[in-house]
């Protein structure tokens, strides 16, 4: 079969070819932290000019994913019926890699990305009759119409809320928080302390530039949600899996254990709706 074209992806949805070719080169590795061939086929299968990511031998996005899985699959263990749906899904490999965790064969998967990502997937992952896919904006609600919430919804937007603006990304928690009690919802924020370098886009390599990230939280605002937004219970401050070597494992408990580093570090957030 010949290879996808990858340049239709522009803009914000370009980024997910980044964040799929650093987990499938941490995943080639022969102690990697994260086992996910399904990542490799897809970055093999895909024709792009990868190299002007730059330097791409990183765990970051192979924790950050290891981390969204572990607590989807700890929502899917008490609601086993439940859907998950991946907003922004990009080239995310999850379904497979929960699939194959033995989660069960009960739960549902909704993607919704915009329409060159979802050809995409469409086109080179295997199709299930579990999984659906919606080519809109997340932005555009009408998604909410096609979820089922009878057992259980458990929203995933992994690398998405930055690219959004303030009010579009407080407004789509706002709208999951009033649709979905009972609901669950995880999302990930870059450091505060970085917000001025990324809010213009960030330069991560001499050809690629990082589109702007104009919405970030500290942990303080984001422990505020609960108060702020109706329909949000609880907010949890979650811990990313631990990595390979000391150094970052070190670094990463440090840096979730010492208030004032906040501003230093990623966020990686789950609410409780109800
Ligand atoms: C950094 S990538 C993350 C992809 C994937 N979640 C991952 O972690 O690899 C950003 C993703 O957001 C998607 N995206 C950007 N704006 C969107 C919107 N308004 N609605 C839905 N998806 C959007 C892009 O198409 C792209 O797939």
């Amino acid at each position: 079969m010949s290879k996808a074209d990858g340049s239709a992806l522009t803009g914000v949805s370009e980024t997910a070819l980044l964040t799929l070719l650093v987990r499938a080169t941490e995943a080639r590795r022969p102690d990697s932290v994260i086992d996910d061939p399904m990542a490799i086929k897809l970055v093999d299968s895909i024709d792009f000019d990868f190299g002007k990511f730059g330097f791409t031998r990183r765990q970051d996005m192979a924790l950050r994913a290891l981390t969204f899985d572990q607590y989807t699959r700890g929502y899917l263990v008490d609601h086993p019926s439940a859907t998950v749906v991946a907003l922004a899904e990009g080239l995310q490999t999850s379904f497979y890699r929960l699939d194959a965790a033995g989660v069960g064969d009960q739960f549902r998967w909704l993607t919704v990305d915009l329409p060159p990502i979802i050809e995409l997937r469409d086109r080179l992952l295997p199709h299930s009759d579990r999984v659906a896919m919606i080519a809109q904006s997340a932005l555009d609600f009408s998604w909410m119409d096609r979820v089922d919430p009878t057992d259980g919804v458990f929203i995933t937007t992994e690398g998405l809320l930055m690219y959004l603006q303030p009010e579009e990304a407080l407004g789509l928690i706002a709208e999951c928080a009033k649709r979905f009690p009972g609901g669950q919802m995880m999302f990930d924020l870059p450091p505060v302390f970085f917000a001025w370098w990324i809010r213009g886009g960030s330069r991560v390599s001499l050809r690629y530039r990082v589109p702007p990230m104009p919405f970030v939280l500290s942990p303080s605002d984001i422990a505020n949600l609960v108060n702020t937004v109706p329909g949000i219970r609880a907010v949890h401050d979650l811990p990313m899996v631990p990595g390979r070597g000391k150094l970052i494992n070190g670094l990463m408990w440090t840096l979730q254990r010492v208030p004032l580093l906040d501003p230093l570090r990623p966020v990686v957030t789950l609410l409780e709706f109800g």
